[in-house]
């Protein structure tokens, strides 16, 4: 059975790789990844790790790694398309109709005579398609029936993808004899180097202009949609007189092509190829492949081709932009899985600012705890082609840079909507909020966080304020640690447990972080919903400790330290790795034994590892 590869990248995509394996197997949260005992090999201590971001398993014991379906074979020693189908049908994908399973994406070659000597035509499969003579020069040069059949047959099948290739090199080398359209560029402030790069190209005027160049391809080009049939039943090319942006896939195979018209009075300004056996627009995002060729790490969801290609041309790479579409959980999830952080731009007027509304509700069920996603809402009348053109790169950076997260843009979003001095106008925007939180994921901290932020901001949160402490020597010359900040972290955002709770085994007994943990474990899941009110209810559980905790919530002065979900998120996961670091440590200077040293030793290198990980990303 073959499986469009698009359909498979679909799949994956779609299922939670966390929620299938933990199913099978134990795994517990530990920072951004999961972790539990490996399946494929023994063991006591977890070396098997899920990364929900990567949709990808790694057992740095045994090496055992993969994806979904990887992983369900193995497991379950099943085959591949019995593991695929079960996975589509998850995911709810349809799989295509066995009768068109083993289809290629392939059209039927019309055989033509060559039409005359002075055909222009250079491309590749035109030229091979008309050289009958490295048959007759073969071995079988006798034999006619057999000679006639196999090339027939072999003439009579062209491949799509060749196809786009072939009609791109012909569209790039249109380009070179149209100077009107490279002026295009030119003026557009494009170089001769970004033109190759991106192989743009021209589509020339006449009507037929494929049809005479890939005689013997029609039927192929009408597939993937450059030739139309009119009502009068005459065939004419989709794409005249525009310049042309190839648009390629992920591995960087040419799909579809997007034309613009010379100038503006020209209506519609883009004309893009339709989807086709090989194009799926929903699925694509212009400048992924190339963004990936230049090892892209910040991604930035733009709106047009041009941004895309001139952000490229200033050396920001990791622009990409949908194929005329509105985005859709599939193109951020694309993105999602090569970055957890990622920003999307909107343009500044009123359209953009409904773009960003509509992308916000498709982008707060993918955020699962540690993603994060930032608002880049361009100055008025700007897209980033023209921003960098008018005020230079350095300036679209900077603003890149100040981009809100999430939480941020969020609140700006609604207390703009609604009089947030009155309390009527900050019970509409928690209202508004609530509706908005419900549609994040269940689990995770993310819509206790951002409830409270808001709650915050709004200044409904009775805000915890301890005492100021009138102990003078109780305020110089002490150190705090990092164990003190990770105290009044959770303490304030209780919650922040699943974070923390790998450390535990790690802690030593006497450390006061161990026993607020395990007071944190014992009763998480009766936490309260209400932000203050958990504050409260762990404060009131860990009163025994309360002369330190309150001065630790005010010497640390965590509610300014943070003033974000991300920001708790993100200080959670680097006082655990670093927590962990330092207690590893502290062990392998005195082993119980030799196994024991080992087996720091192993815990430490995966957690350089993870550490490091954590850098990439
Ligand atoms: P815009 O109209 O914002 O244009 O369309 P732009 O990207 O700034 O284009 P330039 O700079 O004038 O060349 C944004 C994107 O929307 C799609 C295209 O993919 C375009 O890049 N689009 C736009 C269409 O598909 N059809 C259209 O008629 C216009
Ligand atoms: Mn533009």
């Amino acid at each position: 059975m073959a499986i469009p590869q698009q359909t498979i990248d679909q799949i994956l995509d779609r299922i939670d790789l966390v929620e299938l394996i933990g199913q099978r197997v134990k795994l517990k949260k530990t920072g951004r990844t999961y972790s539990g005992c490996c399946p494929f090999h023994q063991e006591k201590s977890p070396s098997f790790h899920v990364y929900r971001d990567k949709q990808y398993y790694h057992c740095f014991g045994c090496q055992a790694n993969g994806n979904a379906i990887r992983f369900l074979m193995e497991y379950e020693s099943r085959g591949f398309p019995d593991v695929v189908k079960e996975l589509a049908s998850m995911a709810s994908i349809e799989l295509p109709k066995e009768q068109f399973d083993t289809k290629k994406p392939t059209y039927k070659k019309t055989q033509t005579k060559p039409t005359h000597s002075e055909s222009t035509d250079t491309s590749p499969a035109f030229k091979a398609a008309h050289d009958p003579f490295e048959f007759i020069e073969s071995d079988h040069a006798n034999d006619f029936t057999v000679l006639e059949e196999s090339f027939t047959k072999e003439h009579q099948e062209g491949n799509l993808y060749d196809l786009l290739e072939n009609i791109a090199e012909y569209y790039e080398q249109q380009l070179t004899q149209h100077t009107h359209a490279q002026q295009y560029f030119q003026q557009r402030g494009l170089t001769q180097k970004t033109i190759q790069s991106w192989r743009l190209g021209y589509a020339p005027e006449g009507w037929q202009h494929l049809e005479q160049a890939f005689p013997q391809d029609i039927e192929g080009i009408k597939q993937i949609g450059l030739i139309r049939t009119s009502d009068s039943g005459r065939d004419f090319d989709l794409l005249r007189d525009r310049v042309i942006f190839p648009i390629r896939d992920s591995k960087g195979r040419v799909v579809g092509f997007g034309g613009r018209a010379l100038n503006n009075e020209i209506k519609p300004k883009y004309i893009n190829s339709p989807d086709s056996d090989v194009f799926h627009k929903n699925q694509l995002l212009y400048g992924l492949y190339e963004g990936g060729k230049n090892k892209a790490q910040d991604w930035l969801m733009v709106e047009g081709y041009m941004d895309v290609i001139a952000l490229s041309q200033a050396n920001i790479h990791g622009a990409v932009a949908t194929l005329g579409t509105a985005s859709n959980t599939d193109h951020l999830n694309i993105l999602f899985r090569r970055n957890h952080r990622i920003t999307i731009a909107f343009d500044g007027d009123s359209a953009g600012q409904k773009a960003a509304r509509r992308t916000l509700e498709i982008a707060l069920p993918l955020l699962n705890d540690g993603r994060e996603l930032k608002f880049f809402i361009l100055p008025d009348e700007h897209d980033p082609d023209s921003l960098i053109r008018r005020e230079g790169v350095e300036k679209f950076k900077a603003l890149w840079e100040q981009s809100p997260l999430l939480s941020d843009f969020l609140f700006a979003l609604l207390s703009h909507s609604y009089d947030i001095s009155s309390p009527e106008g900050k019970s509409q925007v928690m209202a508004e909020l609530r509706g908005l939180t419900n549609l994040l994921p269940q689990k995770g901290s993310y819509r206790y966080l951002l409830n409270q932020s808001f709650r915050e901001k709004l200044g409904l949160g009775k805000r915890f304020t301890p005492k100021v402490s009138n102990d003078a020597a109780l305020s110089f010359n002490i150190q705090t640690r990092i164990e003190d900040y990770a105290i009044a972290l959770l303490i304030s955002h209780p919650f922040l447990y699943q974070q923390f709770s790998s450390l535990q085994e790690h802690i030593p007994k006497e450390e006061l972080l161990a026993e607020i943990l395990e007071i944190l474990k014992v009763l998480f899941d009766t936490l309260p919903e209400e932000q203050d009110a958990a504050m409260y209810y762990i404060l009131g559980a860990t009163s025994e400790y309360h002369h330190i905790t309150l001065e630790l919530l005010q010497r640390t002065n965590i509610f300014s330290l943070v003033d974000t979900p991300e920001k708790a998120f993100n200080l959670a996961q680097e006082y655990t790795l670093t927590l962990k670091g330092t207690y590893l440590r502290k062990k392998m200077k005195k082993p119980q034994s030799l196994q024991e040293s080992q087996h720091l030793r192993k815990q430490l290198n995966e957690l350089t590892k993870q550490i490091s990980l954590q850098l990439l990303q």
